[in-house]
């Protein structure tokens, strides 16, 4: 499929609502904007609210298309219960049911070994990586319909090991387990759970991450964008359990 089909718009998602979270960049605001493009309905957080703000007002009428789809804006920090519950108490006078729910909000940390990792910084990381997508699960729990589908944005790093990476490493290995019991959970509710395992994609994270690792081969984020829309569009009898998208060139 050549890049300009695979952008085209076909409002296959017209109807359904979609909570994204860490939507303002990288690969969230990618498969933001791919849903968009579907008509999917859109509420999307992160913790800069003015970020949120003009993402939103380019989400509400998306590229290449006539169509306008709902848009609600809600800053929201996953680390935090209070903020998440602030997010839902939102959501529900708004929509009354989620259709789709994309736990994407992470961080990395810079790379260092175990002896010289603060702990502030494995909190951090483990906080929002590991509790931010148990707790906007929980919560989306409650209205998530019948049929939906979850994609937990992990890494190739939940199931592989990069030295200097340890917090990081451990938060992914942990939501690859998470995401593994409530997709077994799920199941009786037909709710499909995707552990998404990207490699290296070219985003903000790297400047935290390695801020001199070569981009040359990185995927984009539209490309992972295009993987998860692929999945999420699958009949609802199928699913993609985990979804590895990966630069064809090899690791950096
Ligand atoms: N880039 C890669 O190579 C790669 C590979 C595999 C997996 N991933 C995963 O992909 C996900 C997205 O990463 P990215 O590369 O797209 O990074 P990014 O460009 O830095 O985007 C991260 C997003 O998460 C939000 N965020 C961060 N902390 C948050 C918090 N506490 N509460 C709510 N939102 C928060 C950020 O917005 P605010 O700062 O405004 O909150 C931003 O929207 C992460 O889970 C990452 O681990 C990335």
């Amino acid at each position: 499929m050549s890049r300009a089909n695979s952008k085209k718009s076909s409002a296959r998602l017209r109807g359904n609502v979609a909570l994204v979270t860490g939507a303002t960049r990288g690969i969230g605001l990618a498969v933001s904007r791919a849903l968009a493009r579907e008509s999917c309905n859109l509420i999307l957080t992160a913790r800069d609210a003015s970020a949120l703000s003009r993402v939103s007002e380019e989400l509400a009428k998306p590229r290449g298309t006539r169509a306008t789809i709902r848009v609600l804006a809600q800053a929201c920090d996953v680390r935090d219960p209070h903020s998440v519950d602030a997010l839902f108490r939102a959501i529900r006078p708004e929509h009354s049911r989620l259709d789709i729910l994309i736990n994407n909000a992470g961080i990395a940390h810079a790379n260092l070994p175990v002896d010289k990792l603060s702990f502030p910084a494995w909190k951090d990381v483990l906080a929002t990586n590991l509790d931010g997508t148990f707790l906007v699960t929980q919560a989306a729990l409650a209205i998530m319909r019948r049929g939906g589908t979850i994609v937990n944005n992990l890494s190739i790093a939940a199931n592989r090991v990069f030295p200097g990476s340890a917090a990081y490493i451990a938060s992914k290995h942990g939501a690859l387990g998470f995401t593994r019991v409530l997709r077994e959970e799920l199941r009786p509710r037909r709710i499909r759970v995707i552990g998404l395992l990207p490699g290296a994609t070219d985003t903000d994270i790297w400047k935290v991450l390695w801020p001199q690792a070569p981009h040359r081969k990185m995927i984009s984020p539209e490309a992972v964008a295009q993987a998860v829309l692929d999945a999420i569009l699958l009949p609802s009898n199928a699913t993609i359990e985990s979804l590895e998208v990966l630069p064809s060139g090899g690791t950096l």
